[in-house]
């Protein structure tokens, strides 16, 4: 049988890690693709120490990979926007498969590119895409695929699962951690894509889209990032038996669906709530199956590899296959993909945290109580605590102290009206502090 050529697009980390396992494990992977796989030409602006390329061809022009008659599959591992998109349309375009780890070309340009694909019958593979090596799509896709999801919430950021965890346990400010977490590698170009959640939210949308067979729609996630966590929020938590985690979560519900991004209270008995550092983790509730969770390395050289290869794999296959006689690209096809109607953040239903400062002055707190009971919203814990600003002993009425609450799920509309009127009372003299909370139960 013949062997199967790859085009490799980008020989940065991944890209190495990629030539390094298909090395390293070429005949187990020959083996469970029915045929040999051989990486045949790369694409790349300058060559990589970390990787040995023997005779392998090189190009410095990453489109003379896609143009190449020889290649049967393009591996696009540039990232970002432009040319990644014009490349994947272009190899497309030319016949030939697609395998991408490229989450933010997926999530903004996913169903152009699709039904570019549909429309040539050629196979587009995006697992290194969401949580790096966790084989997450194909469990959704294939795996769960006698059930009709509930929801799913996952840690998909390393670089803020890391921030979040240092603030825990080492007391460690915000800006603080996020040098290291730089230097550690995981962050993107830009950080305040991990740091603003939309890192996060272009892996969510991208689950959410296979969950409920619908899709791809980035702008109608909300996103909420973790740079205004405070750690005295993180204690606070951890004394109400919570962790704070960056979740994005994407949930079925009567009137549509809910994607969002934003930090989350959870039980810290939960096993994702220990979930720390830098690993990713998914938790997906189907009908049938109950909760099941999925955890490993969300980013790195070779769990990402570990990806990308896997979908190398799957498109060898069926490369012979009828396109009709493939797995469909988000678990349904095309003319099946639903029409649900997407949520936004005032519509959606949850518990929340909230942190008021507020002069220390009899009575505040039963103020503050009296606003949510006329909103219909309970409260489920308080904490107060004695807690005077900079160890400075002041006048008791300018002494400010935090109220810490926990409300039962609400409305967000309605909560939002009432954090208004909190935030209106005379005692209250900055923005009322909130996190959202979900059991996960
Ligand atoms: N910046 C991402 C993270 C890399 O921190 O998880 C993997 O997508």
């Amino acid at each position: 049988m013949k062997a199967i050529n790859i085009g490799i697009c980008g020989l940065g980390t991944v890209g190495a890690g990629v030539v390094n396992v298909m090395q390293r494990n070429v005949a187990s992977i020959a083996a469970r693709a029915g045929r040999e796989i051989l990486i045949t030409h790369i694409g790349a602006r300058r060559d990589n120490p970390a990787c040995d390329l023997g005779s392998t061809k090189i190009s410095r022009d990453i489109f003379a990979v896609v143009n190449d008659p020889d290649v049967d599959i393009v591996v696009e591992l540039i990232g970002g926007y432009e040319p990644a998109l014009e490349l994947v349309m272009q190899a497309i375009a030319n016949g030939k498969h697609v395998v991408t780890a490229n989450k933010a070309l997926i999530a903004m340009h996913g169903n152009e590119i699709f039904a570019a694909a549909d429309a040539r019958g050629v196979s587009v593979l995006f697992e290194a895409a969401v949580a790096g090596g966790i084989p997450i799509i194909k469990a959704i896709r294939e795996g769960l695929a006698a059930n009709s999801i509930e929801w799913l919430a996952g840690i998909i950021n390393g670089t803020g699962n890391y921030i979040l965890t240092e603030m825990r346990d080492k007391g460690r400010q915000f800006d603080d951690v996020l040098v290291d977490a730089q230097q550690l590698g995981y962050a993107e170009a830009d950080p305040t894509f991990d740091v603003e959640g939309i890192d996060a939210a272009h892996k969510l949308v991208i689950l959410a889209s296979l969950a409920f067979g619908m899709p791809l729609n980035f702008d109608a996630c909300f996103t909420e990032g973790i740079s205004a966590i405070a750690p005295q929020d993180v204690i606070f938590a951890g004394e109400l038996g919570y962790r704070i985690k960056h979740l994005g979560i994407a949930r079925k519900v009567e009137q549509g669906v809910e994607m969002r991004v934003h930090p989350t209270l959870i039980p810290q008995r939960r096993l994702i709530a220990n979930v720390d550092g830098v690993m990713n983790a998914v938790l997906v509730k189907g009908d049938a199956v109950g909760p099941t969770l999925y955890y490993g390395a969300g980013a790195g050289a070779e769990p990402t590899a570990s990806s990308v290869i896997a979908d190398i794999v799957d498109v060898v296959r069926g490369i012979d296959a009828e396109p009709i006689n493939r797995v469909p690209t988000l678990g349904v096809a095309q003319q099946a993909l639903s029409t649900l109607p997407t949520l936004s953040i005032s519509d959606i239903n949850t518990a929340y945290y909230l942190r008021i400062n507020v002069s220390d002055q009899p009575g505040v707190l039963s103020h503050v109580t009296q606003i949510l009971s006329d909103a219909g919203i309970s409260i489920e814990a308080v904490l107060q605590k004695e807690v005077v600003q900079q160890g400075v002993q002041s006048e008791q009425a300018s002494r400010q102290v935090p109220i810490v609450l926990i409300t039962s799920q609400t409305l967000e509309s309605q909560f939002m009206a009432a954090v208004k009127n909190i935030e209106a009372l005379d005692v209250v003299q900055e923005s009322v502090h909130f996190i959202r909370v979900e059991s996960l139960g």
